[in-house]
């Protein structure tokens, strides 16, 4: 894996060099990293400290994501089964693995991010698709980051872990393959500033993978999503989130819903 280089809050002109070993998640890593003319940049057991006070301005649903309890439960009592409950259909987590694989199709040599990673439920899936391209999984949660590592080190799958804000992503331009986003998209507050961080790191022509919820249509459906709406949850219309992508730069390569649930592959417009 190829060191990682970060841009530091500010100035382009002011960068990290992360060493590869952080992204070795077999091994604890720590240090200090110099950066050139900002202040050290400090890894803690292979978390990368970017973002360490907590975003002003996040929602409810946002702000349990922080709490060491939510990150404990997430994967193994919610995320697994998500899919399938919100769908109404049967859908494993093996299967949206899969699913994700194939359409990011991820290559030897490349970058791919995880944005609002959590438990990096998705760089782990590509690390053992691919294990020749470098994943680098971001959260602002510190407790889900160290939620990933764990899952990742005992699947011995190796990847940078980076504790930054998606609105506001310490990677240079173009300098990504791929974006992967499972379920954050509704999440994020700011979700055009989000996109627009996602299509400045990708290399023209890159692809972004997104998993995210849409309005129901059902009343049940719609009672739950209005309660999800008060702690900060976002929904759209397929019209609605073909207009967001598309005015933020990105067009629809695949896409398929399974009830509210829909996955897209798009390409970053030129
Ligand atoms: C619904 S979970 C999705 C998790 C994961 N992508 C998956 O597929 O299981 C949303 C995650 O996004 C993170 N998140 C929310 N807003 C964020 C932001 N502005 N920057 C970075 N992470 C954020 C939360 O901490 C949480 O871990």
């Amino acid at each position: 894996m190829d060191n990682l280089i970060l841009k530091a809050t500010g100035d382009e002109r002011n960068s990290y060099r992360i060493p590869a070993e952080a992204a070795d998640l077999s091994k604890p890593f720590n240090a200090e990293v110099a950066g050139k003319g900002s202040e050290p940049l400090l890894i803690k057991d292979n978390i990368i400290r970017f973002q360490k006070k907590t975003p002003s301005g996040i929602s409810m649903a946002q702000r349990s994501n922080l709490l060491p309890p939510t990150a404990k439960m997430y994967e193994n009592v919610w995320r697994k089964r998500s899919i399938g409950i919100l769908s109404g259909e049967y859908f494993s987590f093996e299967d949206e693995a899969a699913l994700l694989c194939d359409w990011a199709d991820p290559q030897p040599g490349e970058t791919i991010v995880d944005l609002g990673c959590s438990t990096a439920f998705y760089a782990r899936s590509l690390f053992r698709r691919q294990p020749d391209a470098t994943q680098i999984a971001v959260d602002f949660s510190l407790p889900m980051l160290e939620e990933a590592r764990s899952f990742a080190e005992s699947e011995k799958a190796n990847m940078y872990l980076l504790q930054a804000d998606a609105s506001a992503l310490p990677l240079y331009g173009e300098s990504v393959d791929a974006v992967v986003c499972g379920g954050s998209l509704n999440e994020f507050s700011k979700t055009e500033k989000v996109l627009w961080e996602t299509k400045r790191i990708l290399k023209p022509g890159g692809r972004a993978f997104f998993m995210y919820l849409l309005k129901a249509e059902t009343l049940a459906g719609k009672l739950l999503q209005a309660g999800s709406a008060g702690g900060g949850i976002s929904f759209w219309t397929e019209k609605e989130s073909e207009k967001l992508f598309a005015d933020n730069g990105f067009e629809t390569e695949k896409s398929e819903r399974k009830g509210v649930v829909c996955f897209q592959l798009f390409r970053r417009i030129e």
